[in-house]
């Protein structure tokens, strides 16, 4: 039987010096697909609104939709523990709003917990949340959610200054009760600095090789997303080519006719088919 991943098992890493490993999905087919191939985290990012609906930032998702997403990914999964991103505006308001919010998606999707945006004010509603009983996964650096304020996709924490805060933004989210704590385009002196000061493990993306984890946005590494393409990510595979190529053969097989073929059809018996020419002569 296969072995799920805990909160624990994930410490246990960290504490191992085994590094943990993360990727989105946002759908059942891909969902069992990293799952089936040993992922740890998966997590239903709300860069489904890019990656996914098409969108040109991560604001517009709403909290139905990540339901939606997290419940088909959910389904495929039976070893990676599933992490379901809160959108814009499902947990800033007011801690009830968050609660209740988070509430939801492990209520409604069965996922093991919910990532949050944010430091500062953000510390206070972890802690709420993570005392309500639902597992928080912090998320500092870039924050996507507030691309704004950040004055766009840019590197945070390349100051002293900004670095010390953002080390302390992340000993707050510890201190606050979340299990781990994404690590997003920072630079690489500071995902060393911040990984080694915390207990919880770090996940990294953009935030060099020293985090406990990394994670990546799947449709990245498999080449099926290109609007958007930070250093930080490495592309594995085309799919986007394969897919193009495949689907071109069967524009090309439906046209001359060599698709169906025999074996892609149903046949009649004998007997039936000159009983039915009988009854429609
Ligand atoms: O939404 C997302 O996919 C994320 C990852 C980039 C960490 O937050």
């Amino acid at each position: 039987m296969t072995q799920q991943m805990t909160i624990a098992g994930l410490l246990n890493k960290k504490k191992k010096k085994e590094r943990i490993t993360a990727l989105t999905a946002y759908e059942y087919s891909f969902a069992r697909i990293l799952d089936g191939a040993g992922i740890d985290i998966i997590l239903v990012g709300d860069s489904l609104g890019m990656v996914f609906a098409g969108y040109a930032t991560t604001i517009p998702v709403t909290l139905e939709q990540m339901l939606y997403h997290t419940k088909a990914v959910k389904t495929g999964v039976e070893r990676a523990l599933v992490v379901c991103d809160m959108p814009f505006l499902s947990y800033q308001a007011s801690v009830e709003s968050a609660i209740l919010n988070a509430g939801r998606a492990i209520k409604e999707t069965g996922c093991d917990a919910v990532k949050m945006e944010g430091a500062g004010r953000m510390v206070h509603i972890v802690r709420e949340v993570v005392a309500s009983g639902i597992p928080v996964m912090a998320h500092i650096g870039m924050t996507p959610q507030s691309l704004g304020q950040l004055g766009g996709y840019r590197v945070q924490g390349k100051t002293a200054v900004r670095a010390r805060q953002l080390i302390e933004d992340a000993i707050a989210l510890e201190g606050a009760g979340a299990f781990s704590i994404v690590l997003e385009c920072i630079p690489q002196e500071l995902g060393e600095i911040i990984t080694e000061r915390l207990t919880i493990p770090t996940i990294g993306i953009g935030a060099g090789v020293d985090c406990d984890g990394q994670v990546l946005v799947t449709p990245d590494i498999l080449g099926l997303y290109g609007e958007i393409k930070p250093r930080f990510i490495k592309q594995y595979a085309d799919i986007a080519a394969i897919a193009a190529a495949a689907i071109a053969q069967f524009i090309e097989e439906v046209g001359s006719g060599a698709f169906p073929g025999k074996e892609q059809c149903y046949a009649m018996s004998p007997e039936e088919k000159e009983a039915l020419q009988k009854l429609i002569q």
